[in-house]
């Protein structure tokens, strides 16, 4: 059942292609977006929200980072993003203008339970996006959208966040078009682009060869700092956390911006720096992070983008990946990151489906 990989995590990133064409399908064209019968909003509800609240855990919440990214520029939505166990305990304010939407792989998650039951107390419009239809999470929601990612069988989450990021901005198409947020003839030009990624994602897989050369490189180090700016620097939090899952390296990560208030102290020869640095708007920001790494003599691996010549100049390793439209990139920068986790672990023996201390849906808080 593992189709000739030899663990499921290997298996369930190489469907990642296959997982976001089934999340998108039914559900998006060039003419708008139907969340299916599971969600029961009309155009009114949509045009008097003013608030969304995305909660989730782990990584899970890093795809609502990727997400709020995205809803603040399709949408003129205020969005704010917390993790469950913070948001359960704190005094959000929920209004008739605020949708909350929890997002749970297995939805049986305690803290975005226990979030759900709080916000839907206070009166709130709940929205859950699991992958599992009959789930606490999907029977408690008032509105649902399944991911159709299949199950994931391995403890770390690859797929799924795929699927989740497809089922987010399926959401936030939706809200920036229905709400004429988004002009009709950029919203079904999004739309297309959203519509070919399952493509590019597949091509970006292809290209496994290349990070596990990078991961032969650096397997050896035991420390790691990941960095990322807008749109990947949540993809630099599930880069850093999928290394620590399976690999158990110490990863941590940061916004590229925030390195030189803290953490550049940690910054010698023994501690790489991986950095995800795709030619966006933002590309010249990042550079500079990198030269200060640079100096500090750090080694630096970047996900850089096809064609970007200087980064050659500035990095010890370059992992290519494609290049797209700028608020597309998590679809495509957080593959070579899963990669380069699995080969880690695999050249480190590690475990990789079953990691110690860690379980597959956290149901105790
Ligand atoms: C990471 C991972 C965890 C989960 C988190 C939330 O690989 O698997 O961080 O993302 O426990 O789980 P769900 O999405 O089931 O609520």
């Amino acid at each position: 059942e593992k189709d000739g990989y030899p663990h499921y995590m290997a298996k369930e990133i190489h469907e990642q292609g296959t997982v976001l064409r089934s999340t998108l399908k039914g559900r998006l064209s060039e003419s708008g977006v139907d969340l299916g019968d599971d969600v029961h909003w009309d155009g009114d509800f949509l045009r008097s929200l003013r608030r969304i609240n995305l909660v989730a855990c782990g990584t899970s919440y890093y795809a609502c980072l990727v997400a709020e990214r995205v809803l603040e520029r399709w949408t003129s939505l205020d969005v704010k993003v917390d993790i469950a166990s913070e948001y359960r305990y704190r005094d959000v304010k929920i209004g008739a203008d605020t949708l909350a939407v929890f997002v749970s792989q297995s939805g049986e998650t305690a803290d975005t339970l226990a979030a759900q039951r709080k916000v839907r107390s206070l009166g709130g419009r709940c929205l859950g996006i699991t992958n599992v239809r009959g789930s606490t999470l999907a029977r408690e929601v008032h509105d649902l959208l399944l991911l159709k990612a299949g199950p994931e069988i391995g403890v770390a989450a690859t797929k799924t966040f795929m699927g989740q990021l497809g089922a987010l901005y399926l959401l936030a198409l939706k809200l920036g078009w229905e709400r004429g947020d988004l002009n009709p003839v950029e919203a079904s030009r999004l739309a297309y682009g959203l519509l070919k990624l399952p493509y590019e994602v597949e091509r970006v897989l292809e290209r496994d060869g290349d990070v596990k050369a990078a991961a032969e490189r650096f397997c050896g180090y035991d420390d790691f700092l990941f960095l990322g700016r807008g749109f990947s620097y949540p993809i630099a939090l599930e880069g850093a956390l999928k290394l620590k899952e399976i690999s158990y390296v110490h990863a941590e990560a940061y916004a590229a911006g925030e390195m030189k208030h803290g953490p550049i102290a940690l910054l010698e020869p023994n501690v790489p720096v991986m950095v995800v640095i795709p030619k966006d708007g933002l590309y010249e920001k990042t550079l500079s992070n990198v030269q200060e790494a640079r100096a500090r003599k750090s080694p630096i691996v970047a996900v850089a983008s096809d064609g970007d010549d200087l980064i050659d100049q500035m990095a010890d390793w370059v992992i290519r990946i494609p290049r797209c439209e700028e608020c597309f990139s998590p679809f495509i920068s957080v593959i070579p990151l899963q990669q380069f986790a699995y080969h880690v672990a695999q050249l480190r023996g590690c475990e990789i489906d079953q990691p110690r201390n860690l379980a597959k849906s956290v149901t105790v808080e």
